[in-house]
């Protein structure tokens, strides 16, 4: 079992690059499965969840190599894909859910393990199999798999209102509008900048669509689409974590391959909180010179707060100069992972999808266990301004939305190492 062990104190100084988003080149790397041939996506970070999109892909009958040193993923789709995304994959990863729409598309048919992924709420999949029905799909839940097939002459083109923007349902819609028989509008889409570059793909694949980055999507079907060479919209939710990053621990860092543009909203609260934003060639530099402000947060979906940055926004708050209100209204579970900020003195009350959040002038070391990706980065953020060693377990998670974070840490001067322990089961 692997852990981190964090020793507080320093302040973080100097330069990261930011690679491609996660939650854009995984759903790009479904939408390859759109178009027979060769698909080139371009700065796919290496992290454990492209190598499990990867080996889906090849189950699914396609040709996948991904190069680390270069984050190029090169796809190469056959005529005839099957349609069967196993458990022992979905399970690992909730995104595997981004295949549904293509397979379809494709094959007319569908059976995919219902999903796993990270432990934050229920993440029901009700919009995705509404949406898909509309467009004349049955669908079943069967051992375990939904089982979807379209109607026998292909899918329809109709209106779907969303009950809320939902990413993934958005993403299925949109992959299966692109061949449906004549127009799917999408209306209250979620626009997330993950989804103008899942777009901004079909629409060099070939595909017809309107409205891009607004919540209606009108997609007009095509009888085919071929494929492309396309590079990832950067990660706005790792380059805010580098940003909480600066301020927490007092430093300055230069954050490359970031869009200002994608990060409004995140980079108006880092400057509430007393930091100095300052935009660069190819991204934005963040200086703190102070201990930051409490800055109260509502996570909602974009252009909102974004919910992936909200425990990192505690973390800081844990630390900071006065209270502040974080209202989480994405994933009822997201909260879990106060209780392990708590082991470090944090100063946190939750009431349903509320925390008060008291600044504390310190944290003090322990040993804290990650639930999920981002409550990972917030307790790693944390640790750094903790007195003394803390050891964070459940890295696993980390791992699968951080490119390599120790060492980056390290670079900018933090003290941490990763170890390995003996798991005591
Ligand atoms: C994606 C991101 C995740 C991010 C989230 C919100 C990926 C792999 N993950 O997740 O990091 O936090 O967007 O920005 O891209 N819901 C339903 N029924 C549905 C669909 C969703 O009830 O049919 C609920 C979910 O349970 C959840 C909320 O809606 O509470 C948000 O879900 P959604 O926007 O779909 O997020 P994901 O695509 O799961």
């Amino acid at each position: 079992m692997e852990i981190f062990r964090v020793n507080g104190g320093a302040r973080l100084v100097g330069d990261v690059y930011v690679s491609g988003a996660k939650n854009s080149s995984l759903k790009l790397m479904a939408v390859a499965l759109l178009a027979t041939g060769k698909t080139v996506i371009r700065s796919v970070p290496d992290i454990v969840d492209v190598t499990i999109m990867s080996e889906l892909l090849r189950r699914l009958g396609c040709e996948v190599e991904y190069d680390a040193n270069t984050e190029i993923v090169t796809i190469t789709v056959p005529e005839s894909i099957t349609h069967r995304a196993d458990y022992d994959l979905v399970r690992r990863m909730r995104a595997s859910i981004a295949v549904l729409g293509p397979l379809i598309a494709r094959t007319g048919e569908a059976d995919v393990a219902l999903p796993g992924g990270d432990n934050i709420g229920s993440r029901g999949l009700d919009m995705h199999i509404a949406g898909l029905e509309r467009m004349g799909c049955s669908v079943t839940s069967e051992h375990g798999y939904l089982v979807v097939h379209a109607p026998a002459g292909g899918l329809v083109g109709t209106h779907v209102y969303l009950d809320f923007p939902s990413v993934g349902a958005t993403e299925t819609l949109l992959m299966a509008g692109v061949l449906a028989n004549g127009t799917t509008v999408i209306d209250n889409a979620a626009r997330e900048p993950e989804i103008v570059d899942i777009c901004t793909m079909l629409v060099e694949m070939g595909a017809h669509i309107d409205g891009i980055g607004s919540s209606m999507l009108t997609v007009t079907g095509v009888d085919v689409l071929h494929p492309v060479d396309h590079t990832t919209v950067p990660d706005r939710i790792v380059a805010g974590t580098w940003a909480v990053a600066a301020a927490i621990t007092q430093g300055e860092i230069a954050i490359h391959n970031a869009r200002v543009n994608n990060l409004s909203l995140v980079l108006e609260k880092i400057t509430a909180a007393g930091a100095q934003v300052t935009e660069i060639a190819d991204g934005i530099s963040i200086s703190m010179d102070r201990r930051p402000t409490a800055v109260d947060i509502v996570t909602l979906p974009y252009p909102g707060f974004p919910t992936d940055l909200q425990p990192q926004f505690i973390a800081m708050n844990a630390i900071a100069e006065g209270s502040a209100l974080v209202t989480e209204n994405l994933f009822e579970a997201r909260f879990r992972f106060v209780q392990e900020l708590s082991r470090l003195g944090a100063e946190v009350r939750t009431d349903g999808h509320h925390a008060l959040v008291r600044g504390r002038t310190k944290l003090s070391s322990a040993p804290v266990e990650s639930t999920d990706i981002r409550a990972g980065a917030g307790l790693v953020l944390a640790a750094l301004v903790a007195d003394g060693e803390t050891t964070v377990h459940g890295i696993e998670h980390i791992d699968r939305g951080y490119v390599k974070f120790e060492e980056q840490l390290r670079r900018l001067g933090a003290d941490i190492t990763r170890d390995v322990i003996a798991d005591l089961v």
